[in-house]
């Protein structure tokens, strides 16, 4: 049987450690078939060692999405690995400590910016830069925390969460008329890196195995990896600016 993401060429951001939702994205997506070209921001020789725990080998690019240069040679850079594209994963978050945990009336306007520039806007950035190797028919995904309510300390993380909501329907407004599916997963709450630096993380994970009508694991990335890698298929072909909700349903039920 052929894997689901048989013959696709995928870009995957976001890897920095081996519990990243990128790494287990770029894991089950090369499992199913697909060839992976992926970025890391920084540490790129530690990203590339990360890397040679996937099932097969793929190359690494450097991308901070606060880099212009990095931003506008990317298209070009992929295209030295793979002739097209037929998905990208932006799986990208950072917001400075004032931005979480604090106290929410505190954050400073310069450090909200920095949290939405890198959280939301580079969610544009970044399909924007590979736009030239979309093929028709190719699927964008990026990666939410649902944003519709307040959560505690997730403060201006949510606020820029919000905002990625909202990118992700204006991209898909535009994005539509190339034949390029834009969409987010809303995954539950994933001990990660990126979980570790929010203090007041377990009150946000505290009781969503419970709250969750299907349960929920935290310490297990599958059902989001392959949840990204449904969305990176051809299985959805009528579906954009969509929240995918990953979350083992919590945002179904009320108390
Ligand atoms: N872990 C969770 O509970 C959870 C839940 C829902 C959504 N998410 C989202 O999933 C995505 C991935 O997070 P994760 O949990 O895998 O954590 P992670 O720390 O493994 O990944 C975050 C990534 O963002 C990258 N990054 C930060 N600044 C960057 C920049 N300037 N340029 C390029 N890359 C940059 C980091 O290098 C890292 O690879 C994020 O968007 C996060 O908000 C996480």
């Amino acid at each position: 049987m052929s894997g689901l993401l048989e013959g696709k060429r995928l870009l995957i951001t976001g890897v920095i450690t081996d519990a990243s939702l990128a790494f287990h994205a770029a894991r089950v997506a090369q499992e199913q078939g697909a060839t992976v070209v992926l970025t890391g921001f920084g540490r790129l020789s530690l990203v590339e060692r990360i890397v040679k725990r996937l099932p097969e080998p793929a190359p690494v690019l450097e991308l901070d999405v606060q880099n212009p240069e990095h931003l506008s040679t990317l298209a070009d850079r992929v295209g030295a690995h793979v002739d097209g594209l037929d998905g990208v994963l932006h799986s990208i978050a950072y917001a400075p400590p004032s931005c979480l945990g604090a106290p929410f009336l505190d954050a400073p306007a310069e450090d909200v910016s920095t949290a939405v520039e890198i959280s939301a806007h580079s969610y544009k950035s970044v399909a924007n830069a590979v736009l030239p190797l979309l093929t028709r028919g190719s699927s964008v995904v990026g990666m939410d925390f649902d944003a519709r309510v307040a959560w505690p300390a997730y403060n201006w993380m949510g606020v820029a969460k919000a905002a990625l909501e909202s990118v992700n329907r204006y991209l898909a407004r535009e994005l539509g008329e190339h034949g390029v599916r834009v969409n987010l997963v809303s995954a539950g709450p994933m001990k990660t890196m990126a979980a570790k630096s929010i203090p007041g993380f377990a009150e946000l994970e505290d009781g969503w195995g419970d709250r969750a009508p299907l349960g929920w694991d935290t310490t297990d990335p599958e059902p989001v990896a392959k949840s990204i890698c449904a969305v990176l298929s051809d299985w959805l072909p009528a579906t954009t600016g969509s929240m995918i909700m990953v979350d083992g349903g919590v945002h179904a039920t009320g108390q």
